[in-house]
């Protein structure tokens, strides 16, 4: 049994073509699997399936051979945007997920700021999201998703709207961070480069299918030296030839 099994999944909008068209997809526990395809081929969609915002027509979504019905907290999400509540200070909005559920007590809040400090940005507990630049946003939004310890990380180009070097950062502060929780993560991109540095695996998705599966064999743990290598190079422009024959 896998970890997360989508097994034959379709999804469609009323009155559409499907928009996810048959999926199969499994993970193991702990692996960083990415979901990479260009603009409208049905990532964010398989996404909300995978963390049970929406129900599949037909097919199985199963997190540790459980049906997965509805969304929880064994499933993290973030968005594209950071999607921070302005009136809530860093912290407060980190122990968002926690205060849905019932009122945080002080262990909370000392979790909470041990994530922040994790992603570089205790010092900024206090302060409104106003305050903080893109990528300070993105971290809490990140540190949010993480609070409840969710088996399950989904994430939906988080670092799309970032810098360069701000994004590479925030790459190896997920990937330390995950790695330590052991959390599963499928992480949505359209950047070749993102899913290589961070994927264990790529599914590569066109049309609402999986049409290559692709094993990214490079050493742990990353390190930004790496894209500089034959090794990491060989496998972008390995998956961009595939993402060049699926569209030809
Ligand atoms: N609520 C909706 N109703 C109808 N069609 C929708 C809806 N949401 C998305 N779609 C359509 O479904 C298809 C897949 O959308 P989806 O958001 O999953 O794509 P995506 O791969 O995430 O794209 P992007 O990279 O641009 O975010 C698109 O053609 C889109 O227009
Ligand atoms: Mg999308």
């Amino acid at each position: 049994m896998a970890f997360l099994e989508i097994d034959n999944v379709v999804f469609t909008y009323p009155g559409r073509a499907p928009v996810v068209d048959g999926v199969d997809w499994h993970m193991q526990a702990g692996e960083i699997h990415c979901l990479l395809g260009r603009s409208g081929c049905g990532k964010t969609t398989l996404l909300k399936l995978a963390a049970g915002l929406l129900a599949p027509q037909s097919g199985h979504i199963r997190l540790r051979g459980g049906e997965l019905v509805a969304p929880g907290p064994h499933v993290g999400f973030m968005f594209q945007s950071p999607t921070l509540l302005d009136w809530h200070t860093g912290i407060d909005n980190v122990l968002l997920p926690v205060s849905l559920q019932r009122r945080p007590v002080p262990q909370d809040a000392a979790q909470a700021m041990q994530l922040l400090e994790q992603l570089g940005i205790a010092e900024l507990a206090q302060r409104y999201p106003r305050e903080m630049s893109g990528g300070q946003q993105s971290r809490v939004a990140l540190a949010r998703a993480l609070i409840l310890e969710p088996p399950l990380l989904l994430l939906d180009e988080p670092f799309a709207a970032l810098d360069a070097i701000t994004r590479a950062e925030l790459q190896d502060d997920l990937l330390q961070t995950c790695h330590e929780h052991g959390t599963t993560v499928l992480f949505v991109t359209h950047d070749i480069n993102e899913a290589v540095y961070l994927g264990d695996r790529i599914a590569l998705m066109h049309g609402g299918r999986i049409v290559d599966d692709i094993e990214v064999a490079l050493p742990e743990p990353r390190t930004q030296m790496l894209r500089h290598g034959a090794a990491f190079n060989g496998v972008c422009a390995r998956v961009r030839a595939s993402m060049d024959r699926v569209a030809a």
